[in-house]
């Protein structure tokens, strides 16, 4: 037993030389995993150095240096501040950068880089992949609610989410259950220019009585998701109440209790966010 243990230990002293070398390496290099258009976070690059010493470490977006720190010189930070981001100078030192303003052109490979000084001037890099979000612009919207509708009568609506990267998955429900899958158009993606897009489905089924609920009224709901980061609804009524029946009972001017949406925010953006800048 003693012996196979002691054997081992070489072993595992053997395969450390082998790999080790005495060069510097890096251990870790963590970037958040998604950070929203405008938004802010830390980049960190750990290493480790045996007969090595730490000359310089550097950060790449793709291909372009956007700061450097060298402890030796007698200013130790150096910031290139590239297009698609700004660097917070007083929250970076060492190997862990603060980005701001990043925009979506931010998305992509960022690389850390760690060099020793001579005599051997050994050079470790890796890298990790930051993905940029921007979030629809608004709630969803659904288009083409009528007034009011006849028992029987075609309900043809459209819920449209604007300008978003990824695209946000729509989705309908009838009455709090799924819109059934046989009523629903395939989702519509349309990229722009910026490298956004809005997103609209198309949802038809006939107004069946069955449908009805209390105050023959049908309740519509669309929620616009980026899974994991965003999701958002708004509800829209379907009423077989003629207009002027309303307006006697409210006595009001106003037409039929349709129109009335309600947007739905979730908190998981909001805590997602300030985990990331609280890190
Ligand atoms: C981010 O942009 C704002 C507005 O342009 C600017 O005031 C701020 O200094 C920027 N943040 C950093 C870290 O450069």
């Amino acid at each position: 037993m003693v012996c196979r243990r002691s054997s081992l230990a070489w072993l595992l002293l053997a395969v450390l030389l082998v790999q080790g070398g005495g060069s510097i390496r890096i251990t870790r290099v963590r970037v958040p995993s998604w950070l929203e258009v405008g938004g802010q976070g830390d980049l960190d690059c750990w290493w480790e150095e045996d007969a090595d010493h730490m000359y310089s470490i550097k950060w790449y977006q793709g291909a372009h240096e956007f700061y450097r720190y060298t402890p030796t010189a007698r200013d130790p930070i150096q910031i290139f501040d590239p297009s698609t981001l700004d660097v917070d100078r007083e929250k970076s030192w060492g190997g862990s950068v603060r980005i701001a303003n990043v925009s979506l052109a931010a998305e992509g490979p960022f690389h850390c880089e760690v060099s020793a000084d001579g005599p051997t001037f050994h050079t470790a890099s890796d890298s990790a992949t930051l993905t940029i979000i921007d979030l629809p612009d608004g709630a969803p919207v659904i288009e083409g609610v009528r007034s009011y509708y006849l028992a029987g009568d075609w309900v043809d609506l459209t819920c449209t989410s604007l300008k978003s990267k990824p695209a946000a998955r729509l989705s309908f429900s009838i009455n709090t259950e799924p819109a059934s899958p046989g009523w629903l158009e395939s989702q519509k993606d349309q990229l722009d220019g910026d490298g956004l897009t809005t997103s609209s489905l198309r949802l038809r089924f006939s107004l069946l009585p069955r449908l009805l609920q209390e105050d023959n009224q049908v309740r519509v709901e669309c929620v616009s998701e980026i899974p994991g980061v965003y999701r958002m609804a708004t509800y829209d009524v379907l009423s077989t109440n003629p207009p002027y029946q309303a307006s006697v009972l409210g006595g009001g001017a106003a037409a039929a209790g349709t129109h009335s949406s309600l947007a739905l925010i979730f908190p998981l953006l909001l805590s997602s966010m300030v985990a990331h800048q609280l890190l």
